[in-house]
C-alpha cells in the first residue's frame, strides 16, 4: 500500500498556518436531553465576527453527530443554506453579530472511543480535551475561542439523580413525568475542552476549603457507591494542594465549588475541566488495602496537577494545541513541587529523571522526536507526550533555576496577571518571566523549538602548581526527524567540587575576586564549547556535575569506577550521589553484558558490591534513597545504553548481578527485612513509606537468592500485612517462580479481590511482567477471563500495555510472538478506541535499536497495521512515523 496516497493521508495540521478565529462566542447555552441511547443536544450560540478578522463562512467542528435543525436568528435554515459533512458545518452569509441554535442527537452507548459524551457503567460523562467537544455538537472547537457557558440537564431523576456541570449551580427542578432538571452557570469564559458534564446515580463525600481571602469553597468528590471508603485520600490531597498553590504561587480558587468525579472508563489519568475535574477511577480512589503507596503518592500528585491547572491551564489557556505545554509543562513542574514539597524531595527527584530518561529520552531518540512546542501534527490526541509533559517541565524548572525562585515567583505573577482570561503560547509565557527579571532568554527558548537529547560531554584538568581546576563543557544535540542540524542550547549546569574527604570546595572561577558563596553553583554553558577556569584550589577535585539533574541532558563525563564510587558514597547532592551509582551499575552490567555475548565466565564487580553493602549498612541514610540506591537500572533503560540492544543478554546480566548481591549480602537484606517488620498500621507518610520501600527492596533481594524458604516469606509477608504495598510486593515475587503456591496465591488473590477493578487490574499487571516462559500465553489466556474487558483502557494497560511495554524479554521473544501478538490487539483496539490503539503502539518506538533479525519482525508487525484499510489518524500518524 501507498502510505503516501493523499486520499489516505488524514490531515496534517501546522503551527504556521495558524489564523485568529473568524467568529468568536460570547454565550453558549447548553440544553441536554440526556439519555444513554440517544441524547439531544440544544446548543443556543451568541455569536459575532472577530474584530481581528475579515467576514466569511462561518465554520463549526463535528464530528459524529446527527444534526437534526440549524436557526439563524430564529429562523430555520434550509438544508441549502448551510453546509454539513463528516467534519464540519459551514455557514456562509451570516451578519457580524447573531444567534445560532443547532440541534444534534448523539449516541453515548455507541461511543467506545471515550471521546465526546459517553456511557460508563453507572454513568455518562464527557471527555472534551483536545477536540472532543465536536462530538457533542457543531461548534468552533478551538482553545482560543473562550466563552460562558450556561448548561441545562434534563433527564430521568431516578436513573441519573446526579446531574453535574461546570461552575455554580444556579437552579433545579421536577417534571411530573418523573425528570428532573439542573442549571449549570461558569462565569469564567473557556474554551470548549474545559467543558464538562456528568449525570448517574452517584455517591458523594463533602468537605470544605477557606481560601487565603476566607471565602468558603465546598469541596464534592462523586464516585460509584461500592467506593464511597475510597475517598479521603484524594480530598486531603486536595486541600494540601490548595493550599499550597496559595502559598506558594498566590493562586487561589474561583469558585464557589469543586468537584471531582471518579469514572472507570477513561483514556487518561485525569482532566481539569473548569470546577468539575474527571478522574480516571484508578487514579482517584484509595484505601491502605487496595491501593500501594506508589498509588497514594499518585494520586496525591494527580490531584494537585488537576487542581493547578485552575490557573495554569483554565485561567490562562492555551491558543492552539501547539501550545500545550504552556500548560502541561508548567502544570508538571508546578506538581512535581509539590510533591518535593511535601515528601522527600530527594526521592521525587530521583523518581522524575528516572522517567525522564526512561521514557522522555527514548522518545527524543525515537521516530516520534518532537520539539517542546511541536510544529505540525496529524492527530492531537498523540501528542499528549512525556516530551510535551515531562520535558516542557524541564524546562520550565530551568527557567526557574536561571531566574531564582524569587525572580521566578515574579515571573508567574506577571503571567497570570497579564493573561488572566487569555489563550496565549509559550512565547508569552517566556516573555513574562524575561520582563518580570529584566533577562534575555531568546537563547533559552530553542528548548521548546528544537527536538532531541543534548548531550554534554565533561573534560576536566587539574595544575597543581597553579592550583587551577579547569571544566570543560562541550554540548552538541543528534539531529531529529525534520531537524537535521541544532543550534546551541542554553543549558544550565550545577557543579560541585568535592575534596578527597569528600567535602565541597570553595569555588572561585578565573575572573572573580572572591569564592562563591555556596556547595554548588549554575554555570550557563551557551556555546558549543566553554571552559570554566577555577583558582585557588588546593587538591585535585572530583567535579560532581549537573548536580540535581539541572538540565534533560545526556552527560559524557568518563568517571572511572572509583570515582563514581567516590561520588556515591560522599556526593552531598542526594541526587548525584544516587545517579553516581546508577552510572556506576551501568558500567558493571554492561560489562557482564559484554561477557555474556563472548561466553566468558561472569563475576560481579566487588567494588559495587562493596559500595551496596555500605549503603545497606548506612543507619543515617533515609531508608528510601537507600531503596533507590539499592535497585538496578531497568532492562529497557540499559537497552537504550547500547548501540544495538541484547535483550537476552541484559536480562541474564540483570538477573545475575541481583542474584550475586542478594547472596553476598543476605545476612544484612535479611536483618534489615526482619528490623523492618514490626508490625505498625498502615500509614501514608514519607518515613512509613520509606521503610516499606526498603522492606520491599530487601524481600525482593532475598527472592532473588532463589532459596525456597524465601517464597514463604513471601507468603507470610501477604498473610499478615494490612496494605496493598506489601501484599502485592509478596505476590509480585511469587509470580515470578513456577509452581503450585505460586498458582494458589494468584487464585487467592483473585477470589479476595475480584470485587475492585482496581486490584484486579494490579493481579493482570503482575501476570503479563512475569518472567515465567509461557507468559504471553497467560496473557492472551486473560484476555478471555471475566475480569478482562478489551473496552476497558485500566484492563487494556493493566494486561496488554505492562506485557508490551515492562516486560522485554518476552516481548521481545525471537520468534516474533510478542510483536505479532501487539499487532492483532492494535488493529482491534483501533476500531474500538483509536487514542488507546496509538498508545500501544508507543512499545515499538523503539524498534530500529535491535538486531536485524528482530528489526524485520518489528517492521513486518508494523508493515501488518499501516496495510490495514480504514485506520483512525491516531494510530496511522504514529505507525507511518515509525516506518519513515
Ligand atoms: N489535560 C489532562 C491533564 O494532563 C490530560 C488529558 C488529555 C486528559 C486529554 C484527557 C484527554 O491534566
Ligand atoms: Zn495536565
Amino acid at each position: 500500500m501507498d502510505l503516501s496516497s493523499t486520499e489516505q493521508s488524514p490531515k496534517m495540521t501546522l503551527l504556521a498556518n495558524y489564523q485568529v478565529p473568524r467568529y468568536l462566542v460570547d454565550e453558549a447555552l447548553l440544553h441536554f436531553d440526556l439519555d444513554k441511547a440517544k441524547t439531544r443536544v440544544i446548543s443556543t450560540l451568541k455569536m459575532r465576527l472577530n474584530p481581528a478578522s475579515e467576514a466569511g463562512d462561518c465554520v463549526f467542528d463535528g464530528d459524529s453527530l446527527d444534526l437534526i435543525s440549524v436557526k439563524l436568528n430564529g429562523k430555520s435554515l434550509a438544508d441549502s443554506e448551510y453546509k454539513v459533512d463528516s467534519k464540519s458545518l459551514i455557514i456562509p452569509n451570516v451578519p457580524e453579530q447573531f444567534e445560532l441554535e443547532i440541534i444534534t442527537e448523539i449516541h453515548p452507548d455507541q461511543n467506545t472511543a471515550l471521546e465526546g459524551l459517553y456511557h460508563s457503567g453507572r454513568l455518562l460523562c464527557t471527555q472534551c480535551e483536545a477536540e472532543g467537544f465536536r462530538r457533542i455538537t457543531y461548534y468552533p472547537d478551538r482553545p482560543d475561542v473562550m466563552t460562558v457557558f450556561t448548561v441545562t440537564i434534563v433527564a430521568d431523576a431516578k436513573q441519573w439523580p446526579v446531574m453535574l456541570s461546570n461552575g455554580n449551580l444556579e437552579e433545579q427542578g421536577q417534571f411530573n413525568d418523573g425528570r428532573h432538571w439542573v442549571r449549570w452557570h461558569d462565569p469564567h469564559p473557556k474554551p470548549s475542552y474545559l467543558f464538562a458534564l456528568v449525570a448517574g446515580d452517584l455517591y458523594c463525600q463533602q468537605d470544605h476549603f477557606t481560601t487565603m481571602s476566607g471565602r468558603e469553597v465546598t469541596l464534592r468528590i462523586y464516585v460509584d457507591p461500592e467506593n464511597k471508603h475510597k475517598c479521603d485520600h484524594a480530598l486531603v490531597s486536595l486541600k494540601q494542594s490548595m493550599k499550597w498553590d496559595e502559598e506558594v504561587y498566590g493562586r487561589e480558587y474561583d469558585l464557589d465549588v469543586f468537584m471531582i468525579v471518579a469514572v472507570n472508563d477513561f483514556n487518561m489519568g485525569a482532566m481539569e475541566n473548569k470546577g468539575l475535574n474527571i478522574f480516571n477511577a484508578a487514579c482517584v480512589l484509595a484505601t491502605p488495602e487496595t491501593a500501594t503507596d506508589d498509588d497514594f503518592y499518585t494520586i496525591q500528585s494527580i490531584v494537585a496537577h488537576e487542581y493547578f491547572h485552575n490557573w495554569s491551564g483554565n485561567r490562562v489557556t492555551c491558543r492552539d494545541w501547539f501550545q500545550l505545554s504552556l500548560k502541561e509543562g508548567f502544570t508538571v513542574m508546578r506538581d512535581q513541587s509539590f510533591s518535593a514539597d511535601l515528601n522527600s524531595a530527594a526521592v521525587q527527584r530521583i523518581d522524575d529523571v528516572n522517567g525522564l530518561r526512561s521514557m522522555q529520552f527514548a522518545e527524543d531518540a525515537g521516530p516520534m522526536a518532537h520539539p517542546v512546542r511541536p510544529n505540525s501534527y496529524i492527530e492531537i490526541s498523540n501528542f499528549y507526550t512525556v516530551t510535551i509533559y515531562e520535558k516542557g517541565a524541564e524546562v520550565v524548572r530551568m527557567i526557574k533555576t536561571l531566574v531564582g525562585d524569587k525572580g521566578f515567583r515574579k515571573g508567574t505573577d506577571l503571567y497570570f496577571d497579564r493573561h488572566d482570561g487569555q489563550a496565549v503560547t509559550t512565547d508569552d509565557f517566556v516573555k513574562a518571566i524575561e520582563d518580570a527579571n529584566s533577562i534575555d532568554l531568546s537563547q533559552f527558548k530553542r528548548w521548546y523549538e528544537q527536538a532531541g537529547t543534548p548531550e554534554l560531554t565533561v573534560n576536566t584538568q587539574y595544575d597543581p602548581v597553579q592550583q587551577r581546576f579547569s571544566l570543560t563543557l562541550r554540548q552538541s544535540c543528534p539531529a531529529t526527524p525534520g531537524q537535521e542540524t541544532k543550534l546551541d542550547f542554553h543549558i544550565p549546569v550545577a557543579v560541585g567540587l568535592l575534596d578527597s574527604d569528600g567535602n565541597n570546595m570553595p569555588m572561585q572561577l578565573a575572573q572573580e575576586k572572591t569564592a562563591y558563596d555556596g556547595d554548588t553553583r549554575v554555570l550557563s554553558l551557551t556555546e558549543t564549547e566553554q571552559t570554566f577556569e577555577f583558582i585557588h584550589v588546593s587538591e585535585e577535585p572530583v567535579a560532581s556535575v549537573l548536580r540535581g539533574f539541572s538540565a534533560p541532558v545526556k552527560l559524557k563525563y568518563d568517571l572511572t569506577n572509583t570515582q563514581l564510587a567516590f561520588l556515591m558514597a560522599h556526593d552531598t547532592d542526594s541526587f548525584n550521589r544516587w545517579d553516581a551509582g546508577q552510572q556506576l551499575m551501568i558500567n558493571v552490567l554492561l560489562q557482564i553484558v559484554d561477557d555474556i555475548q563472548k561466553q566468558n565466565t561472569l563475576a560481579l564487580s566487588p567494588l559495587l558490591l562493596s559500595q551496596l553493602e555500605a549503603v545497606l549498612n548506612d543507619e543515617q541514610l533515609d531508608p528510601a534513597l537507600i531503596a533507590k540506591m539499592l535497585t538496578l537500572p531497568t532492562e529497557n533503560y540499559l537497552a537504550a545504553q547500547m548501540p544495538v540492544a541484547d535483550v537476552d543478554a541484559i536480562h541474564q546480566a540483570r538477573e545475575f548481578a541481583k542474584r550475586q548481591i542478594a547472596v553476598s549480602l543476605k545476612p544484612l537484606f535479611n536483618a534489615r527485612y526482619e528490623s523492618l517488620s514490626k508490625q505498625k498500621k498502615y500509614q501514608f507518610n514519607a518515613e512509613d513509606m520509606a521503610a516499606r520501600s526498603l522492606k520491599n527492596l530487601c524481600l525482593s533481594y532475598l527472592a532473588a537468592t532463589a532459596d525456597p524458604l524465601q517464597m514463604q516469606r513471601c507468603l507470610r509477608q501477604m498473610k499478615v500485612t494490612d496494605n496493598m504495598t506489601e501484599l502485592l510486593a509478596g505476590l509480585r515475587l511469587m509470580v515470578d517462580q513456577a509452581g503450585s503456591e505460586r498458582e494458589h496465591a494468584l487464585r487467592a488473590f483473585y477470589e479476595q479481590w475480584k470485587h475492585d477493578r482496581q486490584v484486579v487490574d494490579k493481579w493482570l499487571s503482575v501476570q503479563a511482567v512475569s518472567k515465567l516462559p509461557d507468559t504471553l500465553l497467560r496473557v492472551k489466556a486473560l484476555m478471555k477471563h471475566e475480569a478482562f474487558n478489551i473496552k476497558n483502557p485500566n484492563n487494556v494497560r493493566a494486561l496488554i500495555g505492562q506485557f508490551c511495554r515492562n516486560n522485554p524479554v518476552h516481548f521481545h521473544a525471537k520468534d516474533g510472538s510478542g510483536y505479532r501478538f501487539l499487532a492483532e490487539q492494535i488493529l482491534k483496539l483501533d476500531k474500538l478506541n483509536p487514542q488507546v490503539a496509538a498508545r500501544m503502539l508507543g512499545a515499538l518506538n523503539s524498534w530500529r535499536r535491535y538486531d536485524i533479525e528482530r528489526q524485520e519482525l518489528m517492521k513486518a508487525s508494523l508493515e501488518e497495521i499501516a496495510a490495514q484499510k480504514d485506520l483512525s489518524a491516531d494510530v496511522y500518524e504514529i505507525v507511518t512515523k515509525y516506518l519513515a
